[in-house]
């Protein structure tokens, strides 16, 4: 049993302590927003935050994370950041199927907490590691660039 601080709360994970945290999430408490891709820490479909830095959860072990903050997609609708990610990314229409978009918003909103005015270089600096087979690009960069505006 492995206790993990997830979106603010304790829960316990009965799963070897070597499970990825993305199995924990997904198979133990059945939050499903987080994705699996490629499983090999290359495409960032699974991005959680770790005490709000990104981090790939397939390749994570719960072992190395007990106790720590875990925040995950489920929390940004009720984080301000979150949601103006969120919100950005509805209003410029930037999923395609919508399976990289989870771990785009949480890659986008650690970007967006500490840089208020990103410029294109800074946007693919930090999302360089999450890759989206349908090109969303242009508009995550234009969503990113709206939310940080909103916020600042
Ligand atoms: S599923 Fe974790 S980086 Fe691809
Ligand atoms: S929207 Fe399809 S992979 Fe990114």
């Amino acid at each position: 049993m492995v206790t993990l601080n997830i979106n603010g709360r304790d829960v316990q994970v009965d799963a070897d302590p070597s499970t990825p945290v993305l199995w924990a999430l997904r198979d133990n408490l059945n939050m499903t927003g987080t994705k699996f891709g490629c499983g090999a820490a290359l495409c960032g479909a699974c991005t959680v935050h770790l005490n709000g830095q990104p981090i790939r959860s397939c390749v994570t072990p719960i072992s190395a994370v007990a106790g720590q903050k875990i925040t995950t997609i489920e929390a940004m609708e009720s984080d301000k950041v979150g949601k103006a990610v969120q919100d950005a990314w509805v209003k410029h229409d930037v999923p395609q199927c919508g399976y990289c978009q989870s771990g785009q918003v949480m890659s986008a909103v650690a970007l967006v907490r500490v840089n208020k005015a990103p410029t294109d270089a800074d946007i693919d600096n930090a999302m360089s590691g999450n890759i989206c087979r349908c090109g969303t690009y242009q508009r995550m960069r234009a969503a990113i660039k709206d939310a940080a505006k909103t916020l600042a």
